[in-house]
């Protein structure tokens, strides 16, 4: 089609009036109506709106790839950075040195260097291509005093990417004059990485990876209002901008803002942008290396403005109103017009002189007239380039605008490009249309620093310490992160202290007679009364053992702080109200309902009804107790509160408890664990080998207290300094050292030490120390089931954490997670490793090939974390191949234990008086 031919049909011109009116009727293709322009803004808003909700919208709208810059620069970044600009300026690829000095230093100039790309690399294999940047990177790098230190680089990369972190991106498409093979899909900057290692000259880490928009956002100056947006318009275009992250579909955040590369280039709304496109954007289009695609792109694009101007000037020769319709083959060759030319004609006055020279460059014959004519064109060309601009920066203004719900908007818009740079009516024209379009926004223009490079160091630069941070995070978690060696050890070192502790020799475990000598057969009958104390809940239960099976009526009663530390007296009584309360309450009075107590803390016992309290755990610290029988602290209190109907049978612990109340569902329970408050295992063991009981055959519940597994010092090389912290915090300095990595009681603490410790590392919280963090046992350990939670998102783990008080940045609840992540999956490997110990010992002790067993657990920790379960049992497995564990979740609590240990001593009391 013919964009300008008469209705006649006529082709050839005569006189120079002719000529002008046939040019102008050409150049009115290229108006676009104010009307148009709104109609485009609008369009495009819709299309950025809708990319912002669904990512996976279609191909001809705006990407809003976002980046992970989620702030604009404060200018305190400082050091010595490398830049390496691939894709903003057609052909050539920049290296600069940059360094930062923060707010105080004076600004250095950047050195930097330009290397012309060839075409071959260009269109050739990606290998190549970055190859090539490695080596112009060495090239520069050899030109500067540098000593051997490790180098930080910063990657501009000027094409769509979708990015899922600071340094990784992967190539969308090739825009503008790149074409390179097996690219596409592939992380850029692990090419680069691998190229740069290929030259093995330099040490270099490829810290960031940014778009030249962001570049050049960051790179910009305040004005009246906050820079947040970043505009470009060299061989391409494009803009980024600050939008609320809560905005952002793909992003689980709520909070705060992040830049997001609007990738303009590729719109092509039909209805607005369809009626501008030309014939001449349609043949520039087909000649592209990307036919159909960046239409929008190929209006405004340095790349395509004197290609457009060249397919003009030739369609008015062809047409004869210039050059007296005699083209050159300049003319006719494609890309023979560059942005210079168009430069040299932009200034009214002396732009003519420009277009003679272009002429003559194009090998023309030219008269006065003809120059001013090709002026026009290329004011034509990029005239509409800068209005399109306008509405699209217009969309962006918009969208900030409604995206912040603000009346009146101002803002900074950093510009960079070539187009900027060589064609200064752009920037009037665009200001101009701005004003037009977006008449309620105040907008300032201000010239991106150094081309973007300064832009890109400072991204560089928060990239650098935000990977100095991950690496103190690693190194502070690294002992935490226990492998099967150190796993092993444990097993092994526990195995032996049990042995020891069996013997009677010295061993941290104490390997405890509960007198306990089977597991319930399923024969006990009769109504018994139990207490269970020493876990979170101090509870009383009446628990009936029928042939229908067990029914439990319990209730909680509270202990407060000051009874369990105040004196054992105190305490005692307290217990005895409650239960002369519990059984008022159940119509229970004046009956002598025999009791089971179970006392979750270490006792000798010498028989089923006496144990003395060999010390405290768990922040329990009543006086006058230890040495002591506690049955007999207990039978003291009931004569003293004159409850004497009570009749206390038996005294069992928490871990024995469960198993037996396990083993009445199983009888291969032959296990007890606890991961509660403390921590402690019980287990079935053979009377020979248990040197404190007389006999030989059969078997004996051992209490091993496992808690004070460690309290010799075996497992100092697996403690950190944050368990010496809480352990010089707590009530019991070196007792219950394995209790004090493992159980509920403390991992909170740990935690918030080392929350601490990255807190003055500055990792955390941006290095502000909060009273909050400062308070004992304020990080509780549901806190690390909580957060450790796989429904749980992101933002809501910060919510917990906001609740706390602590200053949270975005990156700062992932790390906190990790925290809590190492703190829990080591205390579950470790009680794996001491589960793996009792049940290879259980198959020694039976000579057996292959062991199958039942463990029955309680405690809070153990059941509400989402994964502490199933890592003991992985831990098991990898550590004790040779045993089948089955893990039996205690569904009543050890008070049905207790009673069901009752039943058994009543039952044997029965049975010796008959
Ligand atoms: C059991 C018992 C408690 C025991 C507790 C451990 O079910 O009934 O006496 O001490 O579990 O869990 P906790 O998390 O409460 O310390
Ligand atoms: C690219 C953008 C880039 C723009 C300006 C476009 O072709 O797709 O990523 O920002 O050019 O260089
Ligand atoms: C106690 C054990 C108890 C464990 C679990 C430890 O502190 O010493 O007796 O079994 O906690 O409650």
């Amino acid at each position: 089609m013919d964009p300008t031919a008469s209705p006649s049909g006529e082709g050839a011109l005569g006189c120079p009036e002719d000529s002008i009116r046939l040019v102008e009727t050409c150049l009115q293709l290229f108006t676009v109506t104010d009307a148009q322009l709104q109609q485009i803004q609008a369009a495009l808003l819709a299309s950025m709106e809708q990319a912002l909700q669904d990512p996976e919208g279609p191909a001809s709208a705006v990407r809003m790839l976002p980046t992970y810059v989620g702030s604009i620069p404060h200018g305190t970044e400082q050091g010595d950075f490398v830049v390496l600009e691939l894709g903003a300026t057609g052909a050539s690829l920049r290296v600069l040195w940059v360094t930062l000095t923060g707010t105080e230093g004076p600004r250095l100039e950047p050195r930097s260097q330009e290397f012309v790309i060839p075409q071959e690399v260009m269109l050739g294999p990606g290998q190549q291509l970055f190859d090539f940047a490695a080596r112009c990177l060495c090239e520069f790098l050899d030109t500067l005093p540098l000593c051997q230190q490790p180098l930080q680089l910063g990657f501009s990369f000027s094409f769509p990417c979708h990015q899922t972190g600071l340094d990784k991106s992967t190539l969308i498409s090739w825009t503008k004059g790149f074409w390179c093979s097996g690219m596409e899909g592939q992380d850029v900057v692990q090419m680069l990485r691998d190229a740069i290692r290929k030259q093995g000259a330099y040490s270099i880490d490829v810290v960031a990876v940014v778009n030249d928009t962001v570049g050049t956002m960051m790179g910009g100056q305040l004005g009246p209002g906050p820079c947040e947006v970043g505009l470009v318009v060299d061989t391409g275009t494009n803009a980024c901008y600050m939008e609320e992250a809560r905005h952002v579909a793909v992003l689980d955040e709520d909070r705060g803002r992040v830049c997001v590369s609007v990738e303009w280039g590729s719109f092509h709304d039909a209805g607005a942008l369809g009626p501008l496109l030309t014939t001449f954007d349609h043949v520039l289009d087909h000649g592209s290396l990307n036919p159909g695609a960046q239409r929008f792109e190929k209006m405004i694009g340095g790349l395509y403005l004197g290609e457009l101007v060249r397919l003009v000037l030739a369609h008015l020769t062809e047409r004869r109103a210039l050059f007296g319709g005699c083209p050159s083959p300049a003319l006719l060759c494609p890309g023979s017009i560059l942005l210079e030319h168009l430069a040299a004609m932009e200034d009214p006055s002396s732009g003519e002189a420009g277009a003679h020279v272009l002429l003559q460059d194009l090998g023309l014959s030219t008269g006065m007239v003809d120059a001013k004519l090709v002026q026009q064109v290329g004011w034509a060309v990029s005239t509409r380039a800068a209005r399109l601009c306008a509405a699209a920066l217009s969309a962006v203004l918009a969208r900030l605008q409604r995206g912040r719900e603000l009346q009146t908007l101002r803002v900074a818009v950093a510009t960079g490009g070539q187009v900027f740079e060589r064609l200064p009516r752009f920037l009037s024209v665009l200001r101009e249309t701005v004003q037009l379009l977006a008449p309620q926004c105040e907008v300032s223009f201000t010239p991106s620093e150094d081309g973007g490079g300064r832009g890109v160091a400072v991204v560089t630069a928060v990239a650098a310490r935000l990977a100095a941070h991950r690496r103190l995070l690693e190194e502070t978690l690294a002992p935490f992160r226990l492998g099967h060696r150190e796993l092993e050890a444990v097993q092994a070192q526990m195995r032996g202290a049990m042995s020891r502790g069996l013997h009677g020799e010295a061993s941290s475990l104490r390997m405890l007679p509960t007198y306990v000598r089977a597991t319930p057969d399923g024969s006990e009958r009769g109504d018994f009364l139990a207490l269970d104390l020493g876990g979170t809940n101090f509870r009383v239960l009446l628990v009936r053992v029928a042939a229908q099976g067990v029914r439990i009526t319990n209730q909680v009663y509270s202990i407060p702080e000051g009874v369990t530390q105040g004196s054992g007296q105190q305490l005692f009584d307290h217990i005895v109200d409650c239960i002369v309360d519990f059984q008022r309450k159940q119509g229970l009075s004046g009956q002598s309902l025999p009791l089971g107590f179970t006392f979750s803390f270490p006792c000798q016992q010498l028989g089923l009804d006496q144990g003395i309290l060999l010390n405290w755990t768990k922040g329990f610290k009543a006086s006058d107790c230890e040495g002591q029988d506690v049955v007999k602290l207990l039978r003291e209190a009931i004569h003293r509160r004159q409850a004497a109907k009570l009749n206390v049978v038996a005294i069992v612990n928490d871990t024995v408890g469960t198993m037996m109340s396990c083993g009445y569902e199983d009888s291969r329970c032959e296990v007890g664990l606890i991961v509660g408050t403390g921590t402690n295992a019980c287990y079935m063991e053979e009377l020979r080998n248990v040197a404190a009981v007389a006999g030989d055959s059969g078997h004996m519940c051992i209490n091993m207290e496992w808690g004070a597994f460690g309290d010799d010092g075996s497992l100092d090389a697996l403690s950190t300094s944050f368990d010496a912290s809480v352990d010089q915090a707590s009530i019991n300095p070196g007792k219950q050292r394995f209790e004090k990595m493992i159980s509920g009681m403390y991992l909170g603490e740990i935690v918030r030490h080392i929350l601490l410790h990255l807190t003055q590392l500055g990792v955390l919280f941006r290095g502000q120390q909060t009273q909050s963090l400062q308070a004992r046992d304020i990080f509780k350990t549901k806190f690390l089931s909580e957060i450790e939670s796989d429904s749980l998102a992101l933002r809501q783990v910060r919510a917990i954490l906001e609740d706390l008080g602590l200053p949270l940045t975005s990156d700062d609840a992932l790390m906190v997670l990790e925290v809590c992540q190492a703190v829990s999956q080591r205390a579950a490997r470790l009680c794996g490793a001491g589960v793996a110990a009792v049940v290879e010992k259980i198959r020694e002790n039976r000579g057996l090939e292959e062991l199958s067993v039942s463990v029955g657990v309680d405690g809070t920790l153990y059941k509400l974390h989402p994964h502490f379960s199933s890592l003991v049992a992985a831990t098991v497995r990898e550590l004790a191949p040779r045993c089948t564990v089955t893990f039996l979740q205690s569904e009543d609590g050890s008070g049905k234990g207790a009673a069901l240990v009752t039943a058994v001593a009543c039952r044997l009391a029965q049975s010796t008086r008959v």
